[in-house]
């Protein structure tokens, strides 16, 4: 059953509600986050993010089955 609702707390303090299987960019545009992407294809890292403390491509992961996410960027945080 997908009706869990997952939090994503994202870096800066903000908030997210997402579900799982949901598109990681779309869900950081709900958060007013641009995630920067290149290839859009898993294979550039343009698009890597921690979630949890495991690095993922935002671009071809879907947001995990988990009631709560912490976010942090991979790469420079000054973009
Ligand atoms: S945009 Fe290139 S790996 Fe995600």
């Amino acid at each position: 059953m997908i009706n869990n609702i997952v939090k994503i707390h994202w870096p800066d303090g903000k908030y997210s509600e997402a579900k799982p299987d949901e598109d990681w960019l779309h869900a950081a545009k709900k958060a007013n986050i641009d995630i920067p992407t290149g290839c859009l294809g898993g294979s550039c890292g343009a698009c890597e993010i921690e979630v949890n403390g495991e690095i993922i491509r935002a671009c071809i992961q879907k947001i995990p089955d988990k009631d709560n996410l912490t976010v942090k960027f991979a790469m420079d945080p000054y973009w």
